[in-house]
């Protein structure tokens, strides 16, 4: 198959995209988080193309994205009292909710679970798409499974180039991990995916604490110990033993580091990403992609701080890091 690389400035390349969706073919599409391999939710057989794609289990759920809060009541069994003041909040935003699924909501997009995910992505390209074609799409991030997550067009075709029929190139995503997937219970309410909005941010908006669990949940695929990996083997490094480290190990080709007192450091590949945590999450996965593009081999990435605003950053380094 060939992949069509649509341009989201166009009106003819965005009306493209949408026609492809409603015909039941898979489109890349920018979400303010990563590229998501989007298939209209409503067609099963649609959604089936997206595990075939990506090689992804066929029995790991998939996030549903709506373009306004009406389409909520489609893909849910009751809307909970709980979900207006976050929705509020944080919609269109990356926090994806867990809910009792509709019956009329299709295995193939929920794993076989009773819950169903869905979130309002904060991207004006595809927030138009969804409200002009009325559909809402299940989707992935657009990567092979178990590999890094895009954050470009040009990330998604190294991936999934003539495997699906188009990507609709909106720009670098202006967030750059994952949404927050949070299911909220009669007593607590759980982080089952850190990202870019944290339990502090949660919380003032919930009448339950917000808990972060130690053992993750089996059903979310973002959960896996390996995940999120690029081809280079990652160490990480505290700030203070970071140079010391990297002189004592010659293979060590590739350096990320985000410390002033790093930034002259010597190594043949080095990556200097911003110090604020908004900056550094934007540009993590398209550095390591770049990296990868160099051919490094190992490489070792300076620790981030330890504050709860740095926590998906942590995870996501960990998993890249995980043998
Ligand atoms: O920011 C994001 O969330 C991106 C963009 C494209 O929206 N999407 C994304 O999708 O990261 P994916 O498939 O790579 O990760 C979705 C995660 C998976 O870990 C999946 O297991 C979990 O959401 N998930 C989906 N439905 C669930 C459910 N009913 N219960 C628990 N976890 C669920
Ligand atoms: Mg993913």
């Amino acid at each position: 198959m060939k992949t069509e690389i649509l341009n989201a400035l166009l009106a003819a390349d965005f009306q493209r995209a949408g026609e492809l969706l409603t015909a039941g073919e898979l489109v890349a599409v920018p979400t303010e988080t990563v590229y998501g391999l989007a298939a209209d939710a409503g067609n099963p057989e649609a959604v089936a193309k997206i595990f075939a794609a990506k090689q992804r289990p066929r029995n790991h759920p998939l996030i549903t994205h709506i373009g306004s809060i009406d389409q909520l009541s489609l893909w849910v069994k009751e809307i909970p009292d709980w979900v207006s003041p976050l929705a509020d909040a944080f919609w269109p935003g990356p926090l994806t909710l867990i809910f009792e699924r509709h019956p009329s909501v299709s295995d193939v997009i929920t794993g076989g679970l009773p819950s169903i995910g869905v979130r309002m992505p904060d991207h004006p390209v595809l927030l138009s798409l969804l409200q002009q074609f009325d559909i809402a799409v299940a989707a992935p991030s657009a990567n092979p499974y178990q590999k890094l997550s895009p954050t470009s067009a040009a990330q998604v075709l190294s991936g999934l180039d003539g495997k699906i029929a188009a990507v609709l190139d909106g720009g670098n995503c202006g967030v750059g991990t994952e949404s927050t997937i949070l299911r909220v219970g009669e007593d607590k309410a759980e982080i089952l995916r850190s990202g870019p909005l944290s339990a502090e941010d949660l919380q003032p908006y919930l009448p339950v604490p917000v808990i972060t669990p130690q053992s993750h949940h089996q059903a979310v695929s973002g959960n896996k110990k390996v995940h999120y990996q690029p081809n280079a083997k990652v160490v990480i490094c505290p700030t203070p033993t970071f140079a010391a480290t990297l002189a004592a190990e010659p293979e060590t080709t590739g350096a990320l580091v985000y410390s002033s007192s790093l930034q002259g450091i010597n190594c043949r590949q080095r990556l200097i990403l911003p110090c604020d945590h908004q900056g550094y999450r934007q540009a993590l996965y398209a550095s390591l992609h770049a990296l990868d593009g160099k051919g490094v081999h190992k490489l070792l990435v300076e620790a981030p701080p330890i504050l709860p605003s740095w926590a998906d950053i942590w995870d996501r380094l960990s998993r890249a890091a995980a043998e």
